[in-house]
């Protein structure tokens, strides 16, 4: 039985903390501690069980970590965030604003939080009995439309772990990526250690580290780090330890391990002695059982990487197996049904894309993130008039995430949007506004079902955007997730340093 309503770990921000071991080495306090975000979505419950303002916020608060981080500003902090949620947590009834209708409260439970009603005012139907728990079986994580226009898909296909699985990539050097939950993380499955055997990775372009549960892995919570797969001396012959270490600390729980090497195979391509990390410690919040996936690969170019080692593919192009160290990414959408998401090494797969919409741009970022100059924001072909702005894309992150002037300047053209005050927007879960992002000269629009995060409320009126607001780096710089990249084929070059969009077929 799925837990359905943990949530803690929810796209949890992750500090990456690189210490290097004594081994030897008595001077000084030469440990190394550099910070990057990684992105752990970690929705593996039906998405209507989780209020949707709290569901909205754990982005939010998951995105601003994330930025900072990656930028060198310091976060926000712990307390303002907490007021943020504070606030978030009165929720108009029917979007209008000032009227106090409910409060939940966070109440953990074994490594797991739930949500209670803290205040009982019965003109307010939360909106998980509205919409009825649909999704309590284990790994019914698609279950229940939160997203009105998601077009009823129950995700029928996910499996027991929460994972929609891909079909099978046409193209080579791909691999399949599944869905996990409502379109929430991408994962793909590689193999590790020797004899090789399959490991389930959240695949992230805003990240440069690869890690996976070591064999003596220990879960905080007392007990070994549940239903994963994990690598270690006793179940591979080529793995090698360090003797380097590192720790993840993220939102609500962390991770700390050891900096090995072994033998990996990604998308038939094989990388002998590939140095990686293996976490011998983990939070609950990745020894549940619930977590659908054993590690996490980032795709960020490796300046960027705290074992200080090359990405895989950036190791795939150097062992000469892949002619550039390209990513591309076919981001797929659980509405849609059709299980098409991909990930490709080494080059585009042209059957994802339409080649005459097919542009390419400087990635502007310098220190190792994915960023691209951002021409022009419309609604519907209108004009916002936002120029000079640069977008982060991060298939790690699900939400968009704009300067607070940018997104108010986006919904004031988006009929029926209001501004919660807190950072969020409403929309109507009936919108049909097309906002369209332009890189390279071209234009892509968002499918309102993306557009459209998920209920406001219990009427189905009123949805919460998918465009959030948050001064997270600059007035100008925008993180651009999966909301946005499930409607372009996005392509990264290590080696020309570039990016690259086309339209879906
Ligand atoms: C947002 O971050 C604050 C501070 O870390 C935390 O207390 C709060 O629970 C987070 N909100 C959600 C919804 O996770
Ligand atoms: C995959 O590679 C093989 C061998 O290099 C080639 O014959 C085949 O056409 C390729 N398939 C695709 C879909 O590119
Ligand atoms: C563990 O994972 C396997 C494979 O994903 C699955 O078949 C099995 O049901 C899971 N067991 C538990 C207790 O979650
Ligand atoms: C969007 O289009 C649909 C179908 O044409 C229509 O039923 C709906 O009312 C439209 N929504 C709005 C907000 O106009």
């Amino acid at each position: 039985m799925q837990l359905a309503l943990s949530f803690s770990a929810l796209l949890a921000s992750v500090l990456f903390v690189l210490s290097a071991t004594d081994s030897g080495v008595q001077a000084a306090p030469a440990k190394r501690a550099r910070t990057v975000t990684l992105p752990l979505t970690r929705l593996h419950q039906n998405r209507g069980d989780v209020h949707p303002q709290v569901l909205l916020q754990q982005h939010i608060n998951r995105s601003q970590r994330r930025i900072a981080r990656m930028r060198g500003v310091a976060p926000p902090s712990k307390r303002e965030l907490e007021q943020n949620l504070a606030k978030r947590l009165y929720i108009p009834a029917g979007g209008r604003p000032g009227k106090v209708q409910k409060r939940f409260n966070r109440v953990g439970t074994k490594g797991s939080v739930s949500l209670v009603e803290e205040d009982d005012d019965a003109k307010f139907e939360p909106f998980a009995k509205a919409a009825g728990r649909k999704g309590k079986g284990k790994g019914k994580a698609g279950t229940a439309g939160a997203n009105s226009n998601a077009g009823g898909n129950s995700g029928a296909a996910a499996s027991a772990s929460g994972l929609t699985p891909a079909n099978a990539p046409t193209a080579n050097n791909s691999l399949g990526l599944a869905i996990e939950a409502q379109d929430v993380g991408y994962i793909a499955t590689i193999q590790m250690g020797t004899p090789p055997r399959d490991f389930n990775i959240l695949m992230d372009s805003g990240s440069a580290d690869l890690w996976v549960g070591a064999e003596n892995c220990q879960s905080e919570s007392g007990g070994d780090c549940g239903n994963h797969t994990f690598l270690g001396p006793q179940s591979s012959s080529t793995f090698t330890d360090t003797n380097k270490q590192f720790q993840v600390t993220y939102g609500t729980g962390n991770v700390q391990g050891d900096i090995i090497q072994d033998n990996i195979v990604v998308a038939g391509l094989a990388l002998n002695a590939h140095t990686f990390g293996v976490a011998t410690a983990e939070s609950v919040d990745f020894s549940s059982d619930s977590v659908p996936f054993d590690g996490l690969m980032g795709l960020a170019q490796s300046t960027l990487s705290e074992q200080g080692v090359l990405t895989p593919v950036e190791a795939l192009a150097q062992a000469g197996l892949i002619g550039d160290a390209i990513t591309s990414y076919k981001i797929s959408r659980l509405a849609d049904n059709k299980n098409d998401g991909e990930i490709t090494f080494g080059g585009l797969d042209p059957t994802k894309f339409d080649a005459s919409t097919l542009v390419t741009f400087d990635n502007v970022a310098t220190d190792g993130f994915w960023e691209g100059a951002m021409d022009g924001v419309t609604v519907d072909g209108q004009d916002t008039g936002l120029q000079g702005r640069s977008a982060i894309l991060d298939t790690g992150t699900t939400l968009i995430v704009a300067p607070p002037a940018d997104a108010t300047a986006v919904h004031q053209l988006i009929d029926g949007a209001q501004d919660d005050g807190q950072g969020g927007f409403t929309i109507p879960c009936n919108t049909n506004a097309s906002v369209a992002l332009s890189f390279g000269g071209q234009e892509f629009a968002i499918d309102t079902r993306d557009l459209v995060f998920a209920q406001a409320d219990a009427t189905g009126t009123n949805c919460v955007s998918g465009i959030s607001s948050g001064q997270i780096v600059d007035d100008v710089t925008w993180l651009v997730g999966d909301v946005f990249l499930k409607n372009a084929y996005y392509s990264t070059d290590v080696t020309k340093n570039q990016i690259s969009l086309a339209k879906l077929v």
